[in-house]
């Protein structure tokens, strides 16, 4: 069988309940950290500065809100003057993916709607001038490990990709899980969960993707509620998956519940996290029979593909997500043809083992409502 893989693309990865110890290791005089506003409230900061032996550490913390270019711009001036040997973003997938494009911004002067995969950046001038260290303290977007940087640019949001963006090391240590809000836990778990799922299931997987792909999404499946109930070996599991998933989709895409997600998330202005989880279960229930979701029920144990999209819709329930959007919005059947156009615009749409007809997104999206 031909393969799908052309490159496999991961970031070092240092994990364990002591793991920020690893920054001790890292020679460098001048250091900067890239947080947010509310966590460099907390003692988030702390844990990272604490382990930095550079002579210099300063502390970017102008992320706020929903990150966009424009901040990115700023801090990667900041970051100029700093010149740091060594960039430490901790924070969820939005802060993380501020500091990937900051870090390459600060060396050249790019347009974020002109970064493709092909774009040579070392041959315009980026040289890694400083390492990047991600440090998530979410288990779920995955920007620890990706070569995507989405990031919202005026009244749109682009999604950059390139493989420079990819941190050169991501640092999963337990003890920022913790005190995880719950909301969060599940949130960020259930987006964890679909780039498990879509990895294994798109048209370009391929047996490295697949390994990965699987463990997470078993990992998930095991952990998710307990974690969500405060039981720290979970979480640690969690930490670990959600990072497995995003090596996952780093080599081999996404498909239609991030399309439905995406389109719908930009329409109405919702969190990514929560539209994803009130699509996964309807867009899988739409593949069905596809061979290939077969395949992924039986490699977890489930006797047909229906009973392993029952257990994700208890498991959402289970932890009081939402499964129809009348729980986060107002009527958005006045938005229908709007949304179908943009999820079929999207990326990841084409991707899907089962190419989905206009009229079955606009099932998906009316079995929303
Ligand atoms: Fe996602």
């Amino acid at each position: 069988m031909k393969s799908n893989l052309l490159m496999f693309a991961a970031p070092r990865i240092e994990y364990g309940e002591r793991a920020l110890e690893t920054l001790k290791g890292e020679e460098c005089s001048r250091a900067l950290v890239i947080t947010d506003k509310n966590l460099s409230k907390l003692e988030f900061p702390e844990f990272v500065i604490q382990n930095l032996k550079a002579e210099r550490v300063e502390v970017y913390d102008g992320v706020e809100g929903e990150p966009d270019t424009t901040m990115a711009f700023k801090c990667s001036e900041f970051a100029r003057k700093v010149d740091p040997e060594l960039i430490v973003a901790i924070g969820g997938g939005s802060v993380i993916d501020l500091a990937k494009f900051a870090r390459v911004a600060m060396e050249v002067n790019i347009d974020p709607r002109e970064v493709r995969a092909k774009l040579n950046l070392r041959a315009m001038g980026f040289r890694k001038k400083a390492k990047l260290v991600a440090v998530p303290t979410t288990s779920g977007s995955g920007a620890d490990c990706t070569l995507a940087v989405m990031l919202k640019h005026g009244n749109s949001k682009i999604s950059a990709i390139n493989v420079e963006f990819i941190p050169d090391m991501t640092i999963l240590d337990y003890r920022l899980v913790e005190k995880m809000p719950r909301r969060l836990v599940a949130t960020t778990g259930v987006d964890a969960l679909a780039h498990g799922i879509e990895a294994f299931l798109t048209k370009l997987h391929n047996d490295f993707s697949d390994l990965f792909a699987l463990r997470a999404v078993q990992l998930i499946l095991e952990n998710i509620e307990k974690s969500y109930d405060g039981d720290t070996a979970a979480r640690a599991k969690m930490h670990l998956a959600a990072t497995m998933a995003g090596i996952a989709i780093n080599n081999s895409q996404l498909g239609a519940v991030h399309a439905l997600a995406h389109s719908f998330g930009a329409v109405f202005g919702l969190d990514h996290s929560m539209t994803i989880a009130i699509f996964l279960p309807k867009v899988l229930r739409a593949y069905i029979p596809e061979q290939r979701l077969e395949e992924l029920a039986e490699k977890l144990g489930f006797s047909k593909p229906s009973h392993f999209v029952k257990r994700i819709e208890e498991l959402i329930e289970n932890l009081s997500l939402p499964s129809k959007v009348i729980e986060t919005v107002e009527d958005p059947s006045g938005k229908l043809e709007v949304l179908i156009e943009s999820a079929m615009k999207d990326l990841s749409f084409r991707f899907t083992p089962k190419l989905l007809s206009r009229e079955e997104v606009a099932d998906i999206f009316r079995n929303v409502f």
